[in-house]
């Protein structure tokens, strides 16, 4: 029996900040964003979009009504939850329906927690090889207008299904992981964005990555060669091409160098139009790679890097499997396309909105386009999620 992902689903918001606006408006060259970050847009939500709508939306859009009588595991990840308390998978469980006697926690460790529910997920699904388990990575990368990171913004969600048998790709046992108590990005309680220490986050991450993976290499006696590809996280794609440069030994085969490019480059093409999305970035790399590459094959060997400021990393590898590609989308691009483009003043309100409460705890909003799901106002502290009717 294996063990892995059987299904991918992508959410984003229906707003588009074009970077060319950004550099207009703070004074930048728009290489600088385009070449330097190699990012060109990034994902807006507005108050009524947030991590349980982003997350709701992108399960609805690979869930049969026979995936929710199987799912008895509900993990939403992510470092931009709406409530201390209770898990936002305990909304996006009755949102989507999911049979009753499931479990639903909400895990968090910055951009790394998806990976720790996926590990969760693999542990339970091999108990139970009848059962399935959803992990969704949902967040709202929000640094500040004007901020270092501002460039580096993004929204979305991505929901993975995990089987036994599955039709995507398979978890191999070879996980390494590392923990450092370090202070490169984090979000006291008490604000709304975080506080980040730039370059040193970006060494942390080249540090972390150097570091896992040599010892991924010592424990598994394992060569760049072995794999097809590797994805990584995606907080702007350029740190991650260094990344990718900063594994490959000295003296790699030139063509195999061009073709791990090739695929680096079908990786990034969705977060070059999205931006951060913390926990779900690593895996829309993932889904980027498998929808846009042209060589992939089943028995292909992926790696992924999963990196977490604070900071938790994780080097673990999957197997393609047969059939694949009928589980994935080749039009995804094209609703990326479709989303609304704010000017800045727009994008500036938009995305810094909010709630205005009432003494009572009440607030209700503009009406915006989000996807399939909504928070349609708050009651009594109370945050009312609704389908829209459309959908
Ligand atoms: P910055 O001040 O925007 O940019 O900070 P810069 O001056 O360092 O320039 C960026 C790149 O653009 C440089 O390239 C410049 O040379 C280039 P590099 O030297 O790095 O190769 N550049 C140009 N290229 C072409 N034409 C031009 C031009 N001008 C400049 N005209 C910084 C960049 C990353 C510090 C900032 O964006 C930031 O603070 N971002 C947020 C933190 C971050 O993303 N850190 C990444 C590692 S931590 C992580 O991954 C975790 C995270 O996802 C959170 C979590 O885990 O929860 C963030």
């Amino acid at each position: 029996m294996t063990i892995g992902i059987d299904k991918i689903g992508f959410a984003t918001s229906q707003y588009v900040l074009k970077l060319e606006e950004l550099a207009q408006a703070r004074g930048q060259k728009i290489e600088k964003y385009t070449t330097g970050l190699m990012l060109d847009a990034l994902s807006i939500t507005p108050i009524t979009e947030d991590i349980v709508t982003l997350a709701a939306s992108a399960a609805q859009t690979i869930l049969t009504d026979d995936d929710k009588a199987a799912i008895d595991m509900v993990i939403v990840a992510t470092e931009s939850g709406i409530d201390q308390s209770k898990a936002a998978s305990v909304y996006v469980h009755q949102l989507l329906g999911i049979q009753p006697f499931a479990r639903s926690v909400e895990m968090k460790e910055a951009c790394y927690a998806g990976t720790a529910g996926l590990n969760y997920a693999k542990l339970h699904v091999e108990k139970n090889p009848d059962r399935k388990a959803l992990v969704i990575a949902s967040d709202i990368a929000k640094y500040g207008i004007a901020s270092a990171g501002e460039a580096t913004q993004g929204a979305g969600a991505v929901a993975m299904l995990v089987t036994s048998n599955p039709r995507i790709a398979t978890f191999s046992d070879d996980n390494v992981a590392q923990t450092r108590d370090i202070y490169d990005f984090w979000r006291p309680n008490y604000s709304t964005t975080p506080f980040v220490d730039g370059i040193y986050s970006t060494k942390q991450y080249l540090d972390s990555l150097k570091t896992t993976w040599a010892e991924y290499q010592k424990r598994h006696q394992a060569n760049l060669e072995d794999f097809a590809a590797f994805c990584f996280h995606l907080p702007y794609p350029k740190l991650a091409l260094k990344g990718l440069k900063k594994i490959m030994p000295k003296g790699l085969d030139e063509s195999f160098k061009s073709h791990l490019t090739n695929h680096f480059e079908a990786s990034i093409q969705y977060s070059r139009k999205v931006g951060n999305i913390y926990t779900g970035s690593l895996y829309l790399g993932l889904l980027s790679l498998l929808e846009n590459s042209q060589t992939l094959q089943a028995g292909d060997k992926i790696g992924l890097f999963s990196y977490g400021s604070g900071a938790v990393s994780e080097i673990f590898s999957l197997y393609l499997v047969d059939g694949f590609k009928e589980m994935l989308r080749s039009d995804r691009a094209a609703d990326l396309e479709k989303r609304s483009a704010l000017s800045i003043g727009a994008y500036e309100k938009l995305f810094y909105e909010e709630a205005n409460l009432t003494e009572e705890g009440n607030a209700k909003f503009d009406t915006y386009d989000t996807g399939t799901f909504a928070l349609e106002h708050i009651q009594n502290h109370q945050r009312i999620y609704v389908r829209k009717e459309h959908d």
